[in-house]
């Protein structure tokens, strides 16, 4: 049996545990199947929070079966991680939806088929598109959970941000950097705010193109919450946790959209439907509370959850090549190097001083 070389692990863990196992080569077992050798893999915070164990609450047979030493449907182990990748097909299914061997590719896998961090994946062709052709495979592999994600928290925006002030937290970070970036290049802000670290404020500009952040606020010194004038902001964009401090910021009528705070537990349900009913009511609750403290402010509150989708890959794919949306990858560490890659994760996890991307190269 052909085997291949998978990032695993098989406990709960933090990224120390990672283990570098031999998988059974996978196979292509539905017709709009694709076989992908990977080239590159990124790195992003819920993989190792689903290492982690954080996201086990979604399925109650996974906590039974936990209880019960058995190996579970949510996390098999040993359990894979891993969503964003790029790479080349090797082999296709009968149905799949006009993707040929040979293609360049990157995907946002889905939940049932994650494990980025492997040789080769198999993926449903209805969520992998054609990659970038001005991108390598490592910044190819950088952009799709991160950008989508911020993709759709921008278009969550009603009336969108044509003319608008956006502040966006951490400029630099996967999410952020695709904030500014849309924000300003696809969506017409007019002023783009962000936040970042001491040592990277001088790289905003190189980073992430001329012009597309108008001030930068080095958080470590200053606080945006007394630097940015109260009611001049429409659209705060937080990726940090810090959305409802920024309050007094945002103009009546205006918008903070979080992609870290937590969700309503109605959202998550139709995602996760078999997260538990009370999880479900304690995440509403807590949903409400923060919109009703944002409506004292009349300022809109939403905390979205990504819903990958194929098209809005596509939109990428063009963005990026018509240079309007530039992949930040602060760092590529080779597979063969596992201590490496154990490290990369760990720093990760440690969520301080990481610039844009931490891809992993495969294909070396
Ligand atoms: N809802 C969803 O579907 C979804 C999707 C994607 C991501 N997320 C979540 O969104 C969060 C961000 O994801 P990401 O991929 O952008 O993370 P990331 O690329 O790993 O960004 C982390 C970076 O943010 C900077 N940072 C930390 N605290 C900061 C602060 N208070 N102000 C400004 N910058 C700060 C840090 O750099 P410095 O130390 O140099 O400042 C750090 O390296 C994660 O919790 C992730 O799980 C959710």
């Amino acid at each position: 049996m052909a085997t291949i070389k998978a990032v695993t692990f098989n406990k709960y863990t933090t990224p120390n545990g990672f283990v570098l196992a031999d998988l059974p080569k996978p196979t292509i077992e539905r017709p709009e199947d694709v076989l992908i050798k990977v080239y590159a893999a990124s790195i992003n915070p819920v993989d190792i929070k689903r290492a982690f164990g954080i996201l086990r609450i979604f399925d109650p047979e996974n906590r039974q079966s936990e209880r019960q030493g058995l190996t579970d449907n949510y996390d098999r182990f040993p359990a894979r991680i891993g969503y964003d990748l790029a790479g080349v097909i090797e082999s296709v299914g009968d149905d799949a939806d006009g993707l040929n061997v040979g293609d360049e590719v990157f995907v946002r896998l889905a939940e049932d088929e994650r494990g980025a961090f492997q040789e080769y994946v198999v993926a449903s062709s209805k969520t992998v598109a054609l990659k970038p052709k001005n991108l390598t495979f490592e910044e190819a592999a950088s952009l799709p959970l991160a950008t989508l994600t911020t993709l759709q928290a921008l278009l969550a925006v009603e009336g969108g941000l044509q003319n608008k002030t956006v502040f966006v937290t951490s400029g630099l970070s996967g999410t952020g950097s695709a904030a500014c970036q849309l924000a300003k290049n696809v969506f017409g802000a007019s002023k783009v705010i962000t936040t970042v670290s001491t040592s990277k404020v001088s790289r905003v500009a190189a980073l992430l193109g001329e012009g597309v952040v108008d001030e930068v606020i080095d958080y470590k010194t200053r606080n945006p919450g007394k630097v940015i004038p109260k009611g001049s902001v429409d659209v705060v964009y937080d990726t940090v946790a810090e959305a409802l401090s920024y309050l007094h910021l945002v103009k009546p009528g205006g918008w903070i959209i979080s992609v870290i705070c937590l969700p309503s537990g109605q959202n998550l349900k139709s995602l996760f439907p078999n997260i538990p009913a009370w999880f479900c009511s304690f995440l509403d609750i807590a949903f409400k509370i923060s919109k009703y403290r944002a409506s004292r402010y009349k300022v809109n509150y939403d905390s979205i959850v990504l819903v990958p989708r194929k098209e809005q890959l596509l939109d990428l794919k063009q963005w990026a090549e018509e240079g309007k949306l530039k992949p930040v990858v602060g760092k590529v560490v080779p597979f063969s190097d596992f201590e490496g890659v154990k490290k990369a994760f760990t720093e990760i996890y440690e969520a301080k001083g990481v610039t844009g991307k931490t891809v992993i190269k495969v294909v070396e």
